[in-house]
Order: C-alpha cells, then structure tokens, then sequence
C-alpha cells in the first residue's frame, strides 16, 4: 500500500492514463502486411523506372550475309590489327589453350554470390592460364544486364588474355537491349567480338549476334584451328529458341569456305542453349554428369548433322547449370566422324545450383599439331580444385 503510493505521481492521482489501444494479432499482421506492400510497390515503381529507361546501344552496322558470295580468306589476316569479320589469334605454343565459362548470373556486381563468383573465375584463370577465355552466355540475371557486360571487360582487363563471347538467354533480358550488350563487347578491343551477319536470325526483327569464325594461327604462321561461335537467342514460340535455318546456311557457307583454302581445318564450336540433338544420344554414349534434363533448343534443325560434314571435334555450351557431360553424337548416315556435344557446368554462385556439384569451368586444350583434344574426359575445373 505504501509502496503504491510512493510510486504515484500526486499529479496523475485523478487523471486518467489513456492505453493505446490494444491490436489484435489479426491487426498486426495487417499492419506488417501494409508495410511490406508499400516498400514493394516503392522498390517496383523506382525498378520499372528504371527499366523503361533502357539502354538502346549504336546500330549494328549491317553486314549481310548472301550465300552467293564468295568467302574471302584473305579477309582473315589484318596488317593494322583492328577487328575485322574474321579474327585471328596467334600463338607461340603447339597446344592452345581455352578456357569456357558459363552461367555466371550475376546480380548488380556487388552482391555476395557475385563477388563469389569473381573470385572463382579469376582463380581459375590465373591456375589455367588460357590463350583464350570463352563466356558462354547468361552473363547477367537481372535488368542490370548492361551493368554487368561492362563488369566482364572491367574483370578482364586484370588478364592480357583475349576473350570473346556467345550470348544467353538472360543477357539481352534486363535494362540493356541486345544492341548494347553487343555494342559493349565489340568496343572492347580485348574481346573478340564481331557482329557477324545481321540477317540471319530466326525471323525478320529478332536479332542474332556474335555468329563469326576465330582462326588459331601456330608459330609458323599456319591457320591450325577455326572457332566458331554461334547465339542461340533466347525464347521463340514458347519455347527456347534455336539455331535457325539461316544460321545453319551461314555455317555452311562459312566451312565450305574454309575447306576450300585449308582442306580438313579442325574446327570447335561455342553457343549457349544446349543443342536439340543431345537429347538423341543414348545414355551409354555420354561420360560425365547429368543432373537435369536438357533444357535444349527447341528445335532440331539438323545442325549437328551439318556438323558431321566437317572436321568438327565438339560443339561446348553452358545453359543447365548442374549438367556436366561429353556425349558422343554419330550419325553413320552422314560421316564416320564423331562430334562431341559438350556441356559444362555454371559457375555463377546466384544461379541454381545442386548439393554435391561444385561451381566451376573447362579447360579445352587443342593439339595444333593433330587437331585432337588433349585430355577432353578431365577438363573439367571446379571451385574445389581451385580452391584446394
Ligand atoms: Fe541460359
């Protein structure tokens, strides 16, 4: 009783304290819930302003492709050393060395994953030591597309080693237009990045870029080796795009154009979307990890076949992030050649992943002297052999 009344104020004897009212556990999360909406709305509405004001990039120069045309060799070898359609990487070794890296799905560039990320390709480079580093696409993962192809030149310019690029599917889904994400690597004088023809796309007004030859060329001078990188696009139809019939054309123009100045030149490809005709393999013929089913272009247009035509030793690409495989494709029909569909695992830490698959590359070392593969089953690098 005593203790009552020290503890009270003489002035609040006869004044009523008015309590907050009580909120039901109902009304709290109503509350929380009305909270969250606005900072999402707000977060929307700043991200779509962002969005809409998007990045359109230079026009591509138009280069178009006419099947009648004759391919110019000499177009290959350039005096001033500026990029032309057909570059060429020369070397002092034997063997060449390539280093392909794949799904990086980078956030904004300084989130967790991504710095992760950049940490693993910058080890793997340095414990590889490429001649040539290859992005198989899906650079980025987010509208900061064109923030994260300038990231990639930034990263490269720590390496004196040229790299080039196919595109992904995600990279032309973001704040950047196919135009600028092209425009970028192109300007880069580090990559090699022609524009390649600007007709050959699916359908008039979708865009393909980046479908060009790179030439190996050994200490004697000698054209050794072609690599040609080809974009797979992005979505069509409700479906992953594919290859288009126009491309297929190109490519065969192109190699029997090869074959007539350098008979039986070994030749590799690159690309991002898994191609169609993996799935056509049996399982007995393919060495290595399949973890998820082929997210594969959404057509077989026979490129594979076109391929069998040729001394093509294997077609690499990224795409289903937990896939770690070398398969065999024959088709005795064709040739007796066998075309090795290659595809390698992510190394983005944002993307999805699998327990027990660790984030990495691939090593492709090509003999100059026999055209063959050296130790293709073992190329694979991951985070733990780097990081061991
Ligand atoms: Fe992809």
């Amino acid at each position: 009783m005593v203790e009552e009344e020290i503890s009270k104020s003489p002035f609040e004897e006869d004044k009523e304290v008015p309590k907050e009212p009580k909120l039901s556990r109902k009304s709290r999360w109503l509350k929380a819930l009305a909270y969250i909406m606005v900072v999402v709305f707000v977060i929307t509405f700043l991200c779509t302003f962002y969005f809409l004001n998007k990045e359109y990039g230079d026009e591509i120069p138009e280069l178009l492709f006419d099947a009648s045309a004759e391919f110019d060799i000499s177009g290959m070898y350039d005096a001033d050393g500026t990029l032309h359609p057909y570059p060429v990487i020369e070397t002092d070794r034997d063997e060449f060395r390539i280093l392909q890296i794949t799904d990086l799905h980078l956030f904004y560039g300084g989130w967790p994953g991504d710095n992760k990320t950049f940490a693993l390709i910058k080890d793997m480079i340095t414990f590889t030591e490429p001649d040539l580093v290859v992005f198989t696409g899906d650079i980025a993962f987010t509208i900061f597309n064109s923030r994260m192809a300038e990231r990639i030149v930034v990263l490269m310019k720590e390496f004196d080693i040229p790299y080039t690029v196919t595109l992904g599917n995600h990279d032309c889904w973001g704040k950047g237009t196919k135009h600028k994400i092209a425009n970028t690597y192109h300007n880069d004088k580090q990559c090699v990045f022609p524009y390649g023809p600007t007709n050959i796309a699916l359908e008039p007004g979708i865009m393909s870029v980046g479908n060009f030859p790179i030439f190996i060329k050994n200490p004697d001078g000698d054209i050794k080796y072609s690599i040609i990188c080809m974009d797979t696009g992005e979505k069509y139809q409700g479906d992953y795009a594919y290859i288009s019939e126009k491309q297929k054309e190109w490519y065969t123009w192109l190699m029997d154009g090869i074959e007539q100045n350098i008979p039986a030149l070994p030749s590799i490809a690159f690309m991002h979307i898994t191609m169609f005709e993996v799935s056509l393999v049996p399982a007995g013929n393919i060495a290595g990890m399949v973890n998820e089913r082929f997210s594969r272009q959404g057509k077989n247009i026979g490129m594979a076949d076109e391929m069998l035509k040729y001394n093509v030793k294997g077609v690499f690409w990224g795409h289903d992030h937990t896939n770690d495989y070398i398969a065999d494709y024959v088709n005795p029909e064709i040739s007796g050649n066998i075309l090795k569909l290659v595809g390698t695992r992510s190394v983005g830490y944002n993307g999805y992943g699998r327990s027990g698959v660790d984030k990495g590359g691939r090593l492709i070392r090509l003999d100059l002297t026999s055209g063959e593969f050296i130790d293709l089953e073992n190329s694979t690098v991951t985070s733990t052999m780097v990081y061991a």
